[in-house]
């Protein structure tokens, strides 16, 4: 075995390292405005569920040249945002919108995207996105010591293509078709499914 410490790798390779380990990550396509109207749109993949009920996201957010970049800006300006999830045949139009742009650039329309209105949060959705999630902020944590911020939502509302929503309760992943990010450039889509029984205890 090899053992590493963070502190044995410059910045850059501690990311590169910690990325390829944990994997699959999905991806939060964020969709924010600010207070003055400006839209937003970005990839995630420091991104999970982290609660069922009430049900919770996290998105982690870095900074550039030191400053929030935008989605953050405009989270924590309204405490809104939406999230996305890509599909497959989404992937390209999720990496055009991860540029750096300016604050000022709308990606929905950079990357020829339509919106669709959201209910109760601001925020436009990607039109084309089988699944959205309507967050509101509901707790903002400084990752210590990083240029990250570990922003917490609340879902307030779901948006399901039709026929994504099984008769389970469940969504369909045949409809989903769910993309996930592995390091670098690399993304995956799902491979073979399989079932495994849970233990009980008695
Ligand atoms: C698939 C993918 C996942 C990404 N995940 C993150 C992430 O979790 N956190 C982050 O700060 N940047 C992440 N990025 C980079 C941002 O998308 C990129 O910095 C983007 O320009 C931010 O946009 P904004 O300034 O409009 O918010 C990711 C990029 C890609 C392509």
């Amino acid at each position: 075995m090899t053992s590493l410490t963070p502190a044995d790798l410059p910045a850059r390779e501690a990311y590169r390292l910690l990325t390829s380990l944990v994997v699959p990550r999905p991806i939060a396509w964020v969709s924010t405005c600010g207070a003055s109207g400006a839209l937003n749109l970005a990839p995630f993949s420091f991104f999970n569920a982290v609660a069922g009920s009430p049900p919770t996201v996290m998105v982690s957010i870095g900074r550039r040249k030191g400053a929030p970049k935008d989605s953050l800006r405009n989270i924590l300006e309204t405490g809104e945002f939406v999230v996305n999830l890509v599909s497959e045949e989404l992937v390209e139009a999720m990496n055009r919108t991860s540029g750096e742009y300016d604050y000022d650039v709308d990606e929905f329309a950079l990357a020829g995207l339509e919106t669709a209105p959201s209910i109760d949060v601001r925020p436009p959705r990607v039109a084309r996105a089988a699944a959205a999630l309507e967050c509101r902020t509901s707790q903002i944590i400084p990752v210590e010591g990083s240029i990250y911020t570990l922003v917490l939502g609340r879902v307030l509302r779901y948006h399901l293509r039709e026929g994504l929503l099984g008769p389970d309760g469940r969504a369909d992943l045949q409809v989903l078709r769910p993309v996930a990010r592995l390091s670098g450039d690399e993304y995956a889509s799902l491979g073979p499914v399989f079932s495994l029984s849970r233990p009980s205890a008695t």
